[in-house]
């Protein structure tokens, strides 16, 4: 089942599961069906602050912030969204207390054995970037799991950014150059912006072209640094796991009125 959509006309996937929200309704007239971000990435961040505020540990903001995950990933398949890029660890976030490294560990293999079923039923495609070999065995076995059992689906492609970490990513890509300098496979002077693209974890990825982040923090916090340069950034006050539906159609809304210029002099003319 093909998820791309060819004209101006909201998803008829979208429609049942939105038709009780009316913010949600609202928004859907807004956008233009035929020109949405192809790739959506999103830092979702405030799940701590999220739980200070209720009066109750940090790791009941990340069980809570996992409601969020549920219905953006759903949301956006049904929307037709081509890819979306979740960014759930970063190779920083080792710095935490084990109690909570263990319990975001935990949530994780939660997720992926509960939401299994949704992947499958809208054709969603799992992925992950990151250094996966670096995270507990178990986690491991269960992110391949995810990734072969929905490997053959056409839909909507969800990559997990997993102890990911954007410089990480990119000494990778430069030891891979490296490596194939030395084996005679590359010549230095062939190496460009595609062969790097290609050797990143997101190779055969569209850049993204929205980037949310929550929370308020202005701040990238080594995430894909090499394929944001041309994203255009969301930033909302809302708290991870208070983030809706209608926050990502309404940055959908917003990123339709930006004017992409790449470094040109965009639409003006005189
Ligand atoms: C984001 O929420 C989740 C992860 C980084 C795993 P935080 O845990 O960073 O929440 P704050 O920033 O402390 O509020
Ligand atoms: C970014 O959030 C990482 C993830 C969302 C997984 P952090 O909460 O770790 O970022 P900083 O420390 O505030 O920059
Ligand atoms: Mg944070």
């Amino acid at each position: 089942m093909s998820r791309s959509v060819a004209s101006g006309v909201v998803p008829a996937d979208l429609l049942p599961y939105i038709e009780s929200d009316e913010e949600a309704c609202k928004l859907v007239e807004l956008i233009d069906w035929a020109s949405l971000p192809r790739h959506i990435a999103i830092i979702m961040d405030g799940n701590g602050r999220w739980a200070r505020h209720q009066g109750l540990p940090r790791v009941e903001g990340h069980r809570a912030g996992i409601t969020a995950v549920r219905e953006v990933v759903e949301t956006a398949a049904r929307a037709g969204i081509e890819t979306l890029t979740l960014y759930a660890f970063s190779a920083e976030n080792w710095k935490r207390p084990k109690e909570e490294i263990d319990a975001l560990m935990e949530l994780l293999k939660e997720y992926l054995s509960r939401e299994l079923g949704t992947m499958l039923e809208h054709s969603i495609r799992f992925e992950s970037i990151g250094r996966l070999d670096g995270l507990p065995e178990d986690v491991q076995e269960d992110v391949r799991n995810a990734i072969a059992a929905t490997s053959a689906n056409d839909g909507m492609r969800f990559i997990i950014a997993l102890n990911y970490g954007g410089r990480t990513e990119l000494v990778d890509a430069f030891r891979a150059a490296l490596e194939n300098v030395r084996s005679g496979e590359l010549d230095p002077g062939d190496l460009d912006e595609s062969w790097i693209a290609e050797h990143l974890y997101t190779a055969g990825v569209a850049d993204p072209d929205l980037l949310i982040r929550t929370s308020g923090e202005l701040r990238i916090s080594n995430f894909m640094l090499y394929q944001i340069a041309y994203a255009e950034i969301w930033v909302t006050s809302r708290l991870w796991p208070d983030f809706r539906r209608a926050d990502l159609l309404q940055s959908i809304v917003d990123f339709q009125k930006r004017e992409r210029r790449y470094g040109s002099v965009g639409g003006e003319t005189g």
